[in-house]
């Protein structure tokens, strides 16, 4: 498999890995002020949280190997305390280091093709992918070789270091979305049209306080065009966006303030000029990525060994039932790496839980791992025939909850436990729900409760089934509860339900609304159909009506 850092060399990462030193020196000895070194450590993607430094660093598109595993392993050893968190948008951040190691931090993960560039700062931010790249039976095509060439593109692109706001980047090859691409602010979806590959744009899209969903601007676009038009799409709004209110910076501003369809002429006037620069390198390129990402060759494998396990052992027939997703090769399956111990910190991992994945992928699964948007790790390719084996290690470990896309399975940002930003907690809300639901979870399906832990919404909350959203109310945290989002294909912005709820109701409160959808459903809905098809009031009944707050 390709690197995932082609254009960025080790000569340049070293020398950047030096220039921080220095700055990191200078502002030891005081020749630099906190004030002239924040955007010097943002270039580097070295955060300060409420009580420490935190270092985010960049998983490409989700994909790593086991070799870079293991040095991110290592790091959270040497210089952080033991652990890692991997985050929504593909990154994995720490949250303890010294000051006077990110240097040495920055170096070792060098060693790997791995950095923090661009993981801060008003400028392209990792781009994102579906985690299931390259492996799932439902994929058009593997979506990671228009992500790297965006990534190559993007890095260190001098026009883009000083955009008005940050812009993040999804890509997906496959029509059910697990990339939240509507969610960013640019999304290419790979889709197909009279037997040509091509992309359908969306623009506009976010969270946080003004949550947008993406709108498409091309309904198909010929793969040629993609890097100019994106330079266009760039342009339109380094130009057009407004800078002189950092709330309203983001494009979907822009795009909701000029319309999509003024937009998109602007869009079309500053292609039609980029076009002609555009003289074909792009492309050979790509054609390179896409045979560095070339499909594993995987030999076919008789499933006995998995059959009988899943015959015999009924704690093994559990996960695999939630926790396995559908390869392209018949002999293969998808395993979901769950990072979401019932009473864990979601999306926390050891270093010893690291590298055991590092381990298995190795062993079992072609060297791949990848990262989810939902704060899981993946093991993308393994034999049918060595599940029974990765299951025992992974249980070994902690990393075997049943629990991959169920009602334990959730998304919660750091919140008061590291974040400066935020209004309350939610790390232990996530907690204390993922123990409250886990035992009948699984009679529960398919359920989607992200927590944020202030309006900056990087829990994801508007996308929830349920969603959270932790507040300060004169001083106490408060809970507001939206329904009915939904982060797929055809993503939807989730309602509130009414006034919030303090910290310890907020529990009980969630309990209710579960206990309405199973009251509710009809055979074979999940939680979102039954929404769609009672609408919330039942759910808001069973949330506010004073008997049921009363019964829980
Ligand atoms: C030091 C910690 C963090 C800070 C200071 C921070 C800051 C912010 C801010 C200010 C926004 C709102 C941007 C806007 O509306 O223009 C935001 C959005 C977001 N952040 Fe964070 N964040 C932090 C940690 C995280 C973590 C841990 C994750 C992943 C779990 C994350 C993922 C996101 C996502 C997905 C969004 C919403 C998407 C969007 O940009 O519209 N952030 N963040
Ligand atoms: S949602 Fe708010 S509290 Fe949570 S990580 Fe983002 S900025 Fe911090």
């Amino acid at each position: 498999m390709l690197d995932a850092t082609q254009n960025v060399t080790r000569t340049y990462l070293d020398r950047r890995v030096e220039e921080f030193r220095g700055q990191v020196a200078r502002r030891i000895d005081g020749s630099l002020t906190e004030d002239e070194f924040r955007p010097l450590r943002l270039m580097n993607g070295l955060y300060l949280q409420l009580h420490a430094y935190m270092l985010r660093v960049a998983i490409p598109y989700g994909t790593l190997n086991s070799d870079q595993l293991d040095v991110l392993a290592e790091i959270s050893e040497r210089w952080d305390r033991g652990y890692g968190h991997f985050t929504t948008r593909q990154n994995i951040q720490y949250n303890w280091p010294k000051l006077t190691d990110v240097p040495d931090m920055l170096g070792r993960l060098a060693d790997v093709n791995l950095h923090a560039i661009q993981t801060s700062g008003n400028t392209i931010r990792n781009v994102t992918a579906d985690p299931l790249a390259g492996a799932h039976a439902d994929e058009l095509i593997d979506p990671r070789p228009v992500a790297e060439l965006i990534r190559i593109w993007s890095t260190d692109h001098p026009e883009y270091q000083f955009l008005g706001r940050k812009f993040k980047i999804a890509v997906t090859g496959s029509p059910n979305d697990r990339a939240v691409t509507a969610a960013h602010d640019l999304a290419v979806r790979i889709v197909e049209r009279d037997g040509e590959i091509g992309y359908a744009i969306l623009v506009g899209g976010g969270l946080g306080r003004t949550p947008v969903v993406g709108k498409v601007i091309k309904d198909f676009l010929p793969q040629a065009d993609l890097l100019p038009y994106l330079e266009a799409v760039l342009s339109v709004y380094n130009l057009a966006g407004r800078r002189d209110n950092k709330y309203k910076a983001r494009i979907k501003i822009t795009v909701n303030e000029m319309g999509l369809e003024e937009f998109s002429v602007r869009v079309d006037e500053a292609f039609a000029r980029i076009r002609p620069e555009f003289s074909g390198a792009d492309q050979h390129l790509l054609a390179e990525l896409q045979d560095g990402f070339a499909r594993p060759m995987l030999a076919p494998r008789d499933s006995g060994a998995f059959e009988a396990a899943y015959e015999a052992d009924p704690v093994f027939r559990s996960w695999a039932d939630v926790n396995l997703r559908p390869h392209f090769a018949e002999d293969y399956a998808i395993a979901m790496v769950s990072l979401k111990p019932h009473g864990g910190v979601p999306g926390d991992a050891s270093a010893s839980q690291m590298r055991v994945v590092a381990d298995l992928a190795r062993r079992y699964g072609q060297n791949e791992i990848r990262v989810t948007q939902e704060q899981n790790l993946v093991l993308p390719h393994v034999a049918k025939a060595d599940l029974p084996a990765v299951f025992a290690e992974l249980k070994a470990h902690g990393l075997a909850t049943a629990n991959a896309g169920l009602a334990s399975d959730i998304i919660a940002c750091p919140g008061m436990d590291y974040c400066a930003l935020a209004t309350a907690r939610s790390i232990p809300v996530a907690q204390e729900i993922s123990e409250r639901l886990a035992e009948n979870e699984i009679e529960v399906g398919e359920l989607a409760i992200k927590i944020s832990g202030c309006i900056n919404a990087c829990g994801h909350h508007h996308l929830g089934d349920i969603g959270i959203l932790g507040l300060d109310r004169a001083g106490v945290e408060n809970y507001q509860i939206t329904l009915g989002g939904d982060a797929g294909p055809d993503m939807k912005i989730g309602e509130k339900t009414g006034p919030g709820f303090a910290y310890d109701e907020v529990v009980d409160a969630v309990e209710r609304l579960i206990q309405a959808y199973l009251d509710l459903r009809a055979e074979g809905e999940r939680f979102r159909d039954t929404i769609a098809r009672t609408g919330a009031e039942p759910f808001k009944s069973a949330l506010y009506d004073e008997e049921n707050r009363h019964a829980a």
